[in-house]
């Protein structure tokens, strides 16, 4: 089972347009989506789940669609926090979300203190998220953090500094809609990822489609640089020099 699963939820307004309905409803259909894949992760020991919801970039759409996607966000945390606590799940955002509206930075306060404690699934939310501002926001962070000195930094260093820094790296990327790129997701963090593309439009994401992707993981083989003999050998050492 993968430790960490980070997906890219694409294929919303194409699942609308293909019904005749404004691509509001694919982004509605996408939210009960969101539901049933976290729960389906909770029960088969996924440790981590990262939810691409809105890109850096998303702000290029119409603004009427902006709009909608930020009140969806409002709606869904409103309804969903409590469920999420009671059933153990740690809920993150990453992503600057300095740019959103009060209220909603104060939803994604709350519900962050709120499910700090939680022992079960960590579920991480990337909105305005882009992986070229993170890995700047870390190099800007470890820098001030020691007073702007000229020294030669290390991966390992970066590392606390970087969105995700405190959980196993992904070790299944997921990206629904049939578009083969990461459009600035996890860069940084995807090093070693295993990365599977799927046809299937997000809101036509169910727990079979799910079940496809880890089946489609678990036939790979992680070599982290190495030869297959030596991972044959030591499977788990590979894994713990990957990040050097
Ligand atoms: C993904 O679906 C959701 C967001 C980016 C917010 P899209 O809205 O990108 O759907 P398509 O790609 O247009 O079908
Ligand atoms: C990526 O999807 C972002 C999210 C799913 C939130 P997009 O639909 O924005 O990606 P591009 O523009 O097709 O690369
Ligand atoms: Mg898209």
């Amino acid at each position: 089972m993968p430790r960490h699963v980070a997906i890219i939820m694409d294929g919303n307004g194409r699942w609308a347009k293909r019904r005749f309905l404004p691509r509001v409803a694919g982004h509605r259909k996408g939210v009960e989506v969101v539901r049933n894949v976290v729960q389906e992760c909770a029960e088969r020991g996924v440790e981590a789940l990262t939810l691409f919801a809105f890109s850096s970039e998303n702000w290029r759409r119409p603004a009427d669609e902006v709009s909608l996607l930020m009140q969806l966000f409002v709606s869904a945390l409103q309804q969903e926090v409590e469920r999420l606590h009671r059933n153990g799940i740690r809920f993150r955002v990453i992503g600057d979300i300095s740019r959103f509206e009060p209220a909603l930075v104060a939803l994604i306060d709350n519900a962050q203190q709120l499910t700090a404690g939680n022992q079960g699934l960590t579920l991480t939310v990337a909105a305005n998220y882009g992986g070229r501002w993170d890995i700047m926001q870390a190099v800007n962070r470890l820098r001030s953090a020691h007073g702007g000195d000229r020294e030669q930094w290390t991966e390992t260093q970066l590392l606390p500094y970087l969105s995700l820094g405190d959980l196993p790296e992904p070790d299944l990327f997921i990206r629904t809609g049939g578009e083969m790129r990461i459009s600035n997701f996890l860069l940084w963090q995807l090093a070693y990822t295993e990365l599977y593309f799927t046809d299937t439009l997000w809101p036509d994401f169910d727990a079979k489609a799910l079940a496809k992707a880890i089946a489609s993981y678990q036939q790979r083989e992680r070599r982290f640089g190495r030869t297959s003999e030596q991972v044959a050998v030591a499977p788990d050492a590979a894994s713990r020099t990957a990040r050097g």
